[in-house]
């Protein structure tokens, strides 16, 4: 397995293009299922999990033709098999997507449980309870969701709790559905915004996006269309705080500053200064060091589960004693046994972490557990003192496109050794 080998005690300085979104370029892709016709979905991110979910439709039958310029176009009319296999789910849950889009089109989906998972149970009870009131038939069988409908019908769904993923499925099967489905407690992330955006861009008649009440007009069918998946708000969240952990100044370009507001007053907080252009974030941390910052993790637009990992590093070097909440996930701290590898003062209690920054971490081999982890890994080893090793690397190979090469034209000194 591949390593990443760090160098640290470089301030970063420079400009980075951010990719598509990750969890955006996802459901997209799951949701080509549901039209009629040629689908061209740009600005994706050359990531692992976009190549899995590109296999999952392929070993379906549906046509994926990867194009450097234009991107990625997909046909779902060759279509053959309605199934998502346990081989692909486990090592992607995000493989779920498929339920909806599948049910509702061609009336079956067999796909398989997610297991369990580095960062907590992530049950997917909504997606099935939701698709159950919408008339589908579900039978959990050798470790299948097994789902039949004739056609979906519209209702009124009140979600348990505000799930993404789980918006997603049951926004994607309603827009093929009879009548009118209105998804009350619904995830507000840009990425479910975006995600209804290329529905209705293909015929789909959704509103209400962004907003808890998502209310979706079933049609008969959607058509063809072209796509730009939106800016990945975590990976831009991610090179910012590569900047202020290393006290260096990073611009990350191609952005939608509106959608980091939570991420853009921790570090204002932190002692950076941020500047915001039209599609462009800079942070500029005049070589000081960053101040400890005090983080809880909440459904957008609070701040993101998917950037605590980062803001755990900062605080590890930071001046002061930050805590860091997560609320979503209840296994979500491996990162923080890491770190301690590297020197940093941490205490966990619960679902808290209380760190008190250290003027300097040293080096040390450490392990990646899941993607967001591997980046505050990376974030501590650009920092600390010496050669900070990451093994487990594919990880942040599921979601960062190009890290080395990007933090390298950012002056970083870090290196993939191949196993
Ligand atoms: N939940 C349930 N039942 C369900 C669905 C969710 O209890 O049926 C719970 C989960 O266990 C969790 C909470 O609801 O406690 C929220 O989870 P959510 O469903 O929103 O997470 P997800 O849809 O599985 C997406 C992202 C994650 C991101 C979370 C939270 C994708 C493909 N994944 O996951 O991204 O952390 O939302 O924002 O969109 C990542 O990119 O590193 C990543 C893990």
């Amino acid at each position: 397995m591949d390593r990443l080998q760090i160098l640290g005690g470089i301030p970063l300085d420079g400009e980075v293009r951010i990719s598509g979104a990750k969890n955006a370029a996802l459901p997209i892709l799951a949701a080509t299922l549901l039209v009629d016709g040629l689908v061209r979905v740009g600005n994706v991110p050359h990531l692992q999990d976009v190549t899995t979910t590109n296999e999952l439709l392929g070993r379906m039958g549906v046509s994926v033709t990867i194009n450097e310029r234009m991107g990625v176009e997909v046909d779902a009319s060759s279509i053959r098999e309605f199934v998502a296999p346990y081989d692909l789910v486990k090592t992607m849950r995000a493989s779920i997507l498929v339920l909806g889009p599948l049910l509702a089109r061609f009336g079956r989906a067999d796909v398989s449980l997610p297991g369990g998972c580095a960062i907590g149970a992530r049950p997917v009870n909504i997606h099935v309870t939701g698709l159950q009131q919408m008339g589908a038939d579900i039978k959990i069988e050798n470790g299948y969701i097994k789902a039949r409908a004739s056609r979906l019908k519209g209702a009124r769904l009140v979600l348990d709790t505000v799930t993404v993923t789980g918006t997603e499925n049951l926004m994607m099967a309603a827009t093929l559905a009879s009548g009118t489905t209105v998804l009350e407690n619904a995830a507000r992330e840009p990425e479910v915004v975006d995600l209804a955006n290329f529905l209705n861009t293909m015929g789909a008649k959704i509103s209400g996006h962004g907003t808890d009440t998502i209310t979706i007009e079933g049609v008969e069918s959607l058509h063809g269309g072209s796509y730009e998946v939106l800016p990945d708000r975590i990976e831009a969240g991610t090179y910012l705080l590569a900047g202020a952990i290393t006290r260096g100044r990073v611009m990350v370009k191609n952005v939608i500053p509106g959608h980091l507001d939570a991420v853009i007053a921790k570090l204002r907080e932190a002692g950076g200064t941020v500047t915001l252009g039209d599609s462009t974030i800079a942070i500029d941390m005049r070589g000081r060091r960053p101040l400890s910052v005090d983080i809880r993790t909440a459904p957008y637009p609070a701040f993101p589960t998917d950037m605590q990992a980062q803001f755990a590093a900062l605080n590890t070097i930071a001046d002061g004693v930050g805590t860091v909440t997560e609320t979503i996930f209840e296994n979500r701290f491996m990162h923080m046994l890491e770190m301690r590898r590297l020197g940093a003062e941490i205490r966990l209690e619960g679902n808290t972490a209380i760190i008190r920054g250290v003027p300097q971490l040293t080096a040390a081999p450490v392990m990646a557990t899941d993607l967001r982890a591997s980046a505050s890994l990376v974030l501590a080893g650009l920092v600390a003192e010496g050669r900070t090793e990451i093994e487990r690397i594919y990880h942040i190979d599921r979601g960062y496109e190009a890290l080395e090469e990007k933090m390298q034209s950012l002056g970083a000194r870090i290196k993939r050794i191949p196993d």
